[in-house]
Formats: C-alpha cells, sequence, structure tokens
C-alpha cells in the first residue's frame, strides 16, 4: 500500500503584532498574568484585507514553491478552519479560485484538531489512490471571531495559516493516527451565535454572541488528558515507543497543557517544539507554522519521526505519528 508523504509545508503569518503590552490597553490585563497562565508574549492580527482565505492561499504559494510544484500540479484541495471567510461557499474553494485551479475543494471543521481530520482524510483519499497529490490548508483568522471584551478569551488567539502537500509515496509518509470526539462537551468551548440555532440579530449582538466563549479551567483538564491519551494510542498502533520520536510537536494552546502532556509520555523538553510566544493558539494552523520553522531552521530533517496531537472545540482530539 502506497503511504501518504509530506513533500512541503509553506506557512504564512500576518506582519502586525499584538504584544501583551498592547493588550493592557484593550482588556484588564497584565503580561505577567497571560505569560504565566498561557506562556504567550504576542500575536499576529490579520491586516482588513487578510481573510481566512488570503492567509491560506499566501501559505498555499509557499509550499507549492518549495515543492517545486505549480497549482495545476494539484488534484484536490482540504481547508482547515473554524474560521471561514464567510458560511459558504467553503474557504478551500475560495482558495482554489485564488489559485486559479479547477479541482475538487471543501472545507474541514473539526476545532484545532482540524489539522489532524484533515491530515486523516487527505491520508485514506491518498492510500485509496483517489489523488495523488493534496494541498492541504490550514488557515486561522481568529482575530476577527474574538470578543475583544473578553480578557478571558482573546488574550489567548493569533492569526495564521499553514499549507502541507502530501503525495503517493513508497516510502513512509503517515505511519498511523488516532481520532476521537466527544460532542456531549460542545457547551464548554463555543462560538454561539450566526448560525442556524442563533441567527445574527440584534439580539445576539447585544448578548456579545458572536465570540469565542469557553470555560478555560475545564477545557485544560480535558485537553491534558485527551492529547496524552492520543499520543499513547498512535504510537501504539505505529507499534513505537515515545522514545523513537524525534519530536513532539503539539498544538500550541497553553505551554502548560504543552508540559503537562510531554511529562505525561516522557518525552524530553528538547523533543518538544513550542513557538506559542510567538504566535498564540492560531488553532487549526498551530501545527503546520511550527513544523514550517523547523524545517527552515533545519531542525526538522528527513527521515526523522514525528508525532503531532491536538485537542479542541467539538472537543476533538487526536494524533498522528509520521515519518518526514
Ligand atoms: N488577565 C487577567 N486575569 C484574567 C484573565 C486575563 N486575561 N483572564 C481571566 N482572568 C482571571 C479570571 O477572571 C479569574 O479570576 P477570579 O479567580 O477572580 O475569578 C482568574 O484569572 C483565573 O482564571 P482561570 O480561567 O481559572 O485561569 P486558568 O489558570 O485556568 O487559565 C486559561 C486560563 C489560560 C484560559 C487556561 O484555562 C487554558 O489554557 N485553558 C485551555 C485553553 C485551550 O486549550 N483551548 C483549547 C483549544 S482552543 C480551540 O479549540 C478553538
Amino acid at each position: 500500500m502506497p503511504y501518504a508523504k509530506i513533500l512541503s509545508i509553506g506557512s504564512y503569518v500576518p506582519e502586525n503584532i499584538l504584544t501583551n503590552y498592547d493588550l493592557e490597553r484593550i482588556v484588564e490585563t497584565s503580561d505577567e498574568w497571560i505569560t504565566e497562565r498561557s506562556g504567550i508574549k504576542e500575536r499576529r492580527i490579520a491586516s482588513k484585507d487578510e481573510t481566512a482565505s488570503i492567509l491560506g492561499y499566501k501559505s498555499a504559494l509557499k509550499a507549492l514553491q518549495k515543492a517545486n510544484l505549480d497549482p495545476k500540479d494539484i488534484d484536490l484541495i482540504i481547508c482547515a478552519t473554524n474560521t471561514p471567510d464567510m458560511q459558504f461557499p467553503a474557504t478551500g474553494c475560495l482558495i482554489a479560485g485564488l489559485l486559479n485551479i479547477r479541482v475538487p475543494c471543501f472545507d474541514i471543521q473539526a476545532g484545532c484538531p482540524s489539522v489532524i481530520y484533515a491530515l486523516e482524510i487527505a491520508r485514506g483519499l491518498i492510500e485509496a489512490k483517489l489523488y495523488k497529490t493534496i494541498l492541504l490548508v490550514t488557515t486561522e483568522a481568529l482575530s476577527r471571531y474574538l470578543d475583544w471584551t473578553d480578557r478571558s478569551t482573546c488574550v489567548l488567539f493569533g492569526d495564521g495559516a499553514s499549507s502541507f502537500i502530501l503525495t503517493r509515496s513508497n516510502e513512509p509518509g503517515i505511519i498511523s493516527s488516532y481520532l476521537s470526539g466527544d460532542g456531549n462537551l460542545g457547551d464548554l468551548l463555543k462560538f454561539p451565535a450566526g448560525g442556524s440555532k442563533e441567527p445574527a440579530s440584534i439580539y445576539t449582538i447585544k448578548n456579545k454572541e458572536h465570540g469565542i466563549r469557553m470555560q478555560g479551567r475545564e477545557v485544560f483538564r480535558y485537553a491534558v488528558s485527551y492529547m496524552a491519551e492520543s499520543c499513547i494510542k498512535v504510537l501504539e498502533k505505529a507499534n513505537m515507543k515515545p522514545e523513537d520520536i524525534d519530536w513532539l510537536v503539539p498544538h500550541q494552546a497553553n505551554i502548560r497543557i504543552i508540559d503537562a502532556t510531554a511529562e505525561k509520555l516522557n518525552i524530553p523538553k528538547e523533543k518538544v517544539y513550542v513557538n506559542i510566544h510567538k504566535y498564540g493558539n492560531t488553532s487549526a494552523a498551530s501545527i503546520g507554522i511550527a513544523l514550517d520553522e523547523m524545517i527552515e531552521a533545519n531542525l526538522l530533517k528527513r527521515g526523522q519521526n514525528v508525532l503531532i496531537v491536538s485537542f479542541g472545540a467539538g472537543f476533538t482530539w487526536g494524533a498522528i505519528a509520521f515519518r518526514y
């Protein structure tokens, strides 16, 4: 059976930096509180013209360039996003339009692990030989979805995008995956209004329902437990031990969640990649941004084994083990 292999990764973050000190002027918070509780020092904020599709498109161009491919070489586009340009058309279709190619294109929305879910779908389609070369774009314009008066959420998130090009290969590849979810816990992390349940109205605006609502402490508790569980399950499936892993690249939501997950798995800190201080939580985009940075810095090299893991709104969680 062929493998789905990552041919290239590209990422794009907006130029505009919003520091914790800038946030002190927006809500009642402090650099000390944000750093201590989350590990975040600054985040990127998209400019007026940079929607999720534009951020994603910019990262896709970089991934294509690195793979030495033309947009016409792409057979399918999957876009993983929680912050689409609009309800429809899908952001993946808008990106196909920007790339000026006619291909099947659609979105996946599964909270922060959307990237893990989308990689699993891409892997299935490639292994089944239905598609050969897939562009997977992960993109988030979270700053547009935040309530900038809610200090418990607005300090945590940032904007950014990353793209993967996956192709059929005889060498590994994605080795194993594990996905799970629990829809009964969805109320703990949600964006309440603007859908068919609570269409946008004067009432929903007055009640500030157009923003991320999160019960942080509860989310934290589940995140640590399910991220560690996902890693254990995916390693079991791959017949690997934590020591076989060269890099653990977790979703960048909170440094304390990352540290606790690594500790539970007994993976030393030197093998865990962290960039949350620079970008905050970029949801579905965070893992790809991290991987791209690691490749650019020559930290992640061909042939190394990588474990990626995420947890988020849904709740959803999951992990993937792959050889780069
Ligand atoms: N500045 C100062 N004080 C604040 C801030 C702030 N920005 N935000 C909250 N506080 C206050 C609270 O009001 C509270 O005050 P009180 O004790 O007087 O009521 C106090 O700080 C403690 O608040 P907690 O929420 O209990 O703080 P906690 O230690 O849990 O940290 C945090 C909060 C950082 C949100 C943490 O719970 C967390 O990271 N949770 C998980 C987030 C996550 O992983 N999300 C998943 C992915 S996101 C996705 O899928 C879209």
